[in-house]
């Protein structure tokens, strides 16, 4: 029995000799008292006399035990085999042999003696190790450590027991046995470690009995595979997790990769049934640690006793020196490959942090003194090879090619990916106890010009500044706390900053998102790198408690510690947010124009001189191919917000229905064409559903000529109405310019009522009515041409590709007076400003007091997908139906129904008319604002948000400033604020962007056409 270890009787097993009966006497003792006939031979013990016994057909192990032996721990032992040959038959461990008596063991001269079948193969010790062994090590004690629940027995209450690690701090007093200094330090490091992270936990760890002595020689290997497990006299009852602690003390010895080979093991250990939960989980390898302190202090101090013991000693060199491997690494670091390799994540709280950062609460600010998401970007690779790393070790030749990179691409910014290994970290500080340099990129770089100041993405404190002043280093880092809700805190680190930085802020300091903390640093500073900030996510510092946070911390992690590394430092786009596109390198602009030169007809059109290749749009937000986000100031078609959710579920669930026709009955359009019928002004309530706005002016106007019998249209002047024959006919902004063949016959215009350029120059009644008077010379042209009269009136509500020209008051009463006056129908087309847009009012007409015969809808009306309507009145929808049927094949399916229902509720659900006016009138007194400035401006006009800028060469003459419209379009793409043109001269800045555009959008168009008036060249 051993007491405690400064205790005399702790030793009176190794003071005591081993039993040495000649090989006679054992033959002898197996004869008789087991009744096996063989010859033995003997075999090595520390403290009892073992011998292997050959008989006829079979092998034992003839052990005579030491008279100091405790028969309890022999009991224990006899006990525990019982048990597990009942539990877990397949388990490689000794079969008991009883006596001739059918006793487990026979006493001879006092020693207990027992024979245990021998189990083949030869010691792990002996063999080379491979990656199978390591891992069916792991699976031999995880399926030990299951067998083993729920066995009990008295004996296994050792108190005191020398081995038992869960005593790990009675070895203390030994240190001084320790001779050399540092491997006393490491020991004793190892022993705090125990004592800070095991200690307070112990008491809530699963204990159970153990076998806690699978050393090399202990683990018996037969053609390359585990095929024993031995001795069992170290068993005893203790913390299940120092079962695992113990075999990986011994087979992490002088492996080439402790976390490779621990990977290995306990992933032997759970398929094997073994258990290790969170808790025990956390302080594994420090019970690894306090199991090899232990055997070096317990072998330092036997050694001074027994200094003729080689035995005492043999594993105390490979013991410290994993040791030394083990206390250099963080503690948690560990931790999180244990969990790792078990098949839980990595960090506790990882994914937490990560829902959180992905979570609305979660609203990070740029880090950059730019809205990173609205920057042009270009991604570079730091990976050996890739462009560019020819001069990667020269900063300064890195960063030229850099900026040209960049200055080519129209970009403010260069990425370094996350993730990406890179052979440029050659500093000693990436050197690791693995086979591999720390090569893997934790962080996302952003380069861009020294001394550009760094933000607090959200509010937090300052956790560390510090300068990490070695080559290859961070230089200055910044780590910043944040806390991530319930998940509790997450760290942002700087790295690569500028002196000026370390007195920028101090640790403890409070911040809020958009606070200047730092400044990027330039080669002479940053570690010798090309101007550059790393930003990186930390869920975990993996502080040392006792020292804190060291400002310092891994940016590359080992390549084949990923898994880990990744969930210590997950991706950094979770808060910069730049997008999965702007990783992937797909659809560039270059090769999907060369395909649509092949595949398309020539007279489509791009916009922009540098083309976008657009793959997602949200709100008032398109993203391009790189994932930069452009301002969309010009899509009035999706109308409520691109992609909105609502209109996606309604569209994806109705599809996946059914979607018809017209010629089967169902309700939703009828629930439709009720509801949108009822945003109009009596009698317009009967509805027609066609997919697009030319479709919806066809129907208008077969409708015009069916219903009058007559055939010519007025229409006004720079009026467009869609894109077939007969619209191409009414439509002057095409008939009039290039490729057009001129007003045909059958038509004639009316002047646009151009208050800021027109023949009348005021909003007010007089000129609006004087304007209307035009339309009655336009019918007495019509009548010239055909006496019966022209069978309409069409105009457009407010006039789009006139130049956004917004009607003087009462002019459609007066043109409508007219019009009917001579029997024509009044068209109404709303297909661009209908649905809210004008703020005001639901359409555009309302606006000039009079109710249309025909109203045609189109563009915002299914947020992008195909529908369009003609409305009109009973009467006229009753003359209409003369025998021949309309029936449009995809008009009013129930899809598209459902869709144009989805468009009303969002617009009445978020309010979006109101927020049209609100954001419209503050847009409009903006841009008013900027004409005070800029000469160029000569007009602002529209209502809600359908806007229009006329740019002039000279404020007097009104001349319109074409070149200079069509630059400030393209400077404003270049800002990535994406507007157009418009008017018979292409000199209107049209904005008509999604109507869920708000003051913060507005704000962005309003900087960024300041800067570019600013810039651009007016006399050009
Ligand atoms: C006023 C107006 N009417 C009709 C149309 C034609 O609509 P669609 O292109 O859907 O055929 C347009 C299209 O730009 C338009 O602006």
């Amino acid at each position: 029995m051993t007491a405690r270890p400064d205790t005399p009787d702790a030793r009176d097993v190794f003071r005591q000799p081993a039993p040495s009966y000649t090989s006679d006497e054992l033959v002898r003792i197996a004869r008789e008292r087991f009744g096996l006939d063989g010859v033995v031979e003997p075999l090595d013990s520390e403290r009892d006399q073992n011998a292997r016994l050959t008989t006829g057909d079979a092998e034992y192990v003839l052990k005579v035990s030491n008279l100091a032996e405790d028969p309890g721990a022999l009991d224990l032992q006899l006990a525990l085999l019982r048990h597990l040959q009942a539990v877990a038959p397949s388990l490689p461990v000794p079969r008991i042999v009883p006596t001739r008596d059918g006793l487990a063991t026979a006493t001879v001269d006092g020693h207990r003696v027992r024979v245990v079948s021998h189990l083949p193969g030869v010691p792990l010790a002996t063999v080379p190790r491979t990656p199978e062994l390591e891992h069916e090590l792991g699976r031999l004690m995880g399926a030990l450590s299951s067998g083993l629940r729920g066995f009990g027995h008295p004996a296994a209450h050792r108190p005191g027991f020398l081995w038992n690690l869960d005593d790990a701090q009675a070895v203390r007093p030994w240190l001084a046995d320790i001779a050399d200094p540092t491997d006393r330090n490491v020991v004793e490091r190892a022993l705090d470690r125990h004592a800070q992270r095991v200690l307070p936990v112990l008491d809530r760890l699963p204990a159970q009995v153990l076998h806690q002595d699978a050393n090399d020689f202990n683990v018996l290997v037969a053609d390359g595979h585990v095929s024993g497990l031995i001795d069992f006299g170290d068993a005893t009852f203790g913390r299940r997790a120092n079962e695992a602690a113990v075999a990986l003390a011994y087979a992490l010895l002088d492996v080439p990769d402790v976390v490779a080979t621990s990977r290995r093991f306990l992933g032997g250990w759970v398929e094997a049934g073994g258990e290790l939960h969170a808790d025990e989980l956390r302080v594994l390898f420090d019970l690894v640690a306090a199991r090899l302190a232990m055997s070096v202090a317990i072998s330092s101090h036997r050694a001074r006793e027994f200094p003729d013991n080689e035995y005492l000693t043999v594993s105390k060199a490979p013991a410290l020196r994993l040791l030394h491997r083990l206390v250099a690494m963080r503690p948690d670091f560990l931790h999180f490959v244990a969990r790792d390799a078990v098949g839980l994540s990595a960090v506790p709280q990882h994914d937490a942090i990560v829902e959180w950062l992905r979570s609305p609460a979660c609203r990070p600010v740029s880090p950059l003194p730019f809205d990173l998401r609205r920057a042009g970007r270009i991604v570079v690779s730091l990976a050996d090879g890739a462009p560019g790393m020819d001069v990667g070790s020269d900063p300064v030749a890195y960063w030229a090619w850099m900026r040209g990179e960049m200055d080519a691409a129209g970009a403010a910014v260069a990425i370094g990916r996350y993730d990406e290994d890179r052979n440029c970290y050659a500093g000693d500080q990436f050197m690791t106890d693995a086979p591999e340099m720390r090569s893997v990129h934790l962080g996302i770089d952003l380069f861009v010009d020294d001394d550009t100041p760094l933000l607090a993405m959200l509010p937090g404190t300052v956790e560390t500044v510090v300068d990490n002043d070695l080559p290859f280093d961070y230089g200055p880092t910044v780590i910043l706390r944040h806390e991530a809700g319930d998940a509790g805190p997450f760290w942002v680190l700087y790295g690569h900053l500028s002196r000026r930085t370390l007195s920028t802020v101090t640790p403890g300091q409070c911040v809020e998102a958009g606070d200047v903390v730092a400044f990027v640093g330039d080669h002479t500073v940053n570690g010798g790198w090309a101007p550059h900030v790393h930003v990186q996510i930390i869920t975990d510092l993996m502080a040392d408690p006792a020292a804190g946070p060291d400002g310092n911390f891994e940016g590359a992690g080992e390549p084949s510690r990923m898994s880990v590394w990744r969930q210590i430092a997950p991706d950094a786009d979770l808060l910069l947010r730049l997008g999965p596109e702007t990783w992937s390198n797909a659809d560039a602009p270059e090769e999907l124009m060369e395909r649509r030169r092949a595949d398309l007809g020539p007279s489509l059109s791009t916009s922009y001189r540098s083309k976008l290749s657009i793959v997602r749009g949200a709100g008032a937000w398109l993203v391009d191919h790189t994932g930069r986000h452009h301002l969309d100031c010009v899509n009035n078609v999706c109308h409520v917000g691109h992609a909105h959710p609502h209109v996606v579920a309604a569209l994806a669930g109705q599809a996946a229905v059914l979607n018809t026709n017209t010629r089967y009955l169902h309700r939703t359009i009828l629930d439709y064409a009720e509801r949108l019928a009822a945003t109009f002004p009596d009698p317009l309530r009967v509805v027609y559903f066609v997919n697009s706005g030319s479709e919806a002016n066809e129907l208008a106007l077969r409708m015009a000529r069916t219903v009058t019998g007559r055939y010519d249209v007025v229409a006004v002047d720079w009026g467009y109405h869609g894109n077939t024959n007969d619209l191409v006919e009414i439509s002057a902004y095409k008939f009039r310019r290039a490729g057009g063949a001129g007003r045909p016959p059958h038509v004639q215009l009316a002047e646009l009522p151009d208050a800021y350029r027109g023949r009348l120059r005021s909003y007010d009644l007089a000129a609006g009515q004087a304007y209307g008077d035009d339309v009655a010379a336009a019918i007495g042209r019509a009548v010239e041409h055909d006496p019966r009269g022209p069978a309409a009136f069409i105009a457009e509500s407010i006039s789009g590709c006139g130049g956004q020209v917004v009607f003087p008051d009462g002019y459609l009463a007066r043109a409508y007076e007219h019009a009917r006056a001579a029997g024509a129908l009044c068209i109404a087309d709303e297909v661009q400003v209908g649905f809210g847009r004008v703020g005001r009012a639901m359409w555009a007409f309302e606006l000039q007091g009079v109710v249309p015969d025909i109203v045609t809808l189109g563009k915002p009306m299914g947020n992008g997908h195909p529908i369009a309507a003609v409305v009109t009145t009973p009467a006229i929808a009753a003359a209409f139906a003369n025998g021949m049927e309309f029936f449009s094949t995809f008009g009013g399916n129930p899809v598209s129904c459902a869709v144009g229902m989805a468009v009303l509720d969002v617009i009445e659900g978020e309010g979006l008319q109101q927020r049209a006016l609100d954001t419209g009138d503050a847009l409009l007194a903006g841009v008013r604002e900027l004409q005070q400035r800029y000469e160029l401006i000569g007009d602002a006009r529209g209502e809600g948000m359908y806007l229009g800028v006329d740019l002039v060469v000279d404020r007097e003459t009104r001349e319109p400033a074409t070149r200079a419209a069509g630059d400030v379009v393209e400077a404003l793409r270049g800002r990535g604020v994406l507007v157009s043109t418009d008017g018979p001269a292409d000199n209107v800045l049209k904005i008509k962007p999604p109507i869920v555009f708000g003051r913060g959008e507005a704000d962005v168009l309003l900087t960024e056409l300041d800067a570019v008036l600013r810039e651009v060249d007016v006399t050009r």
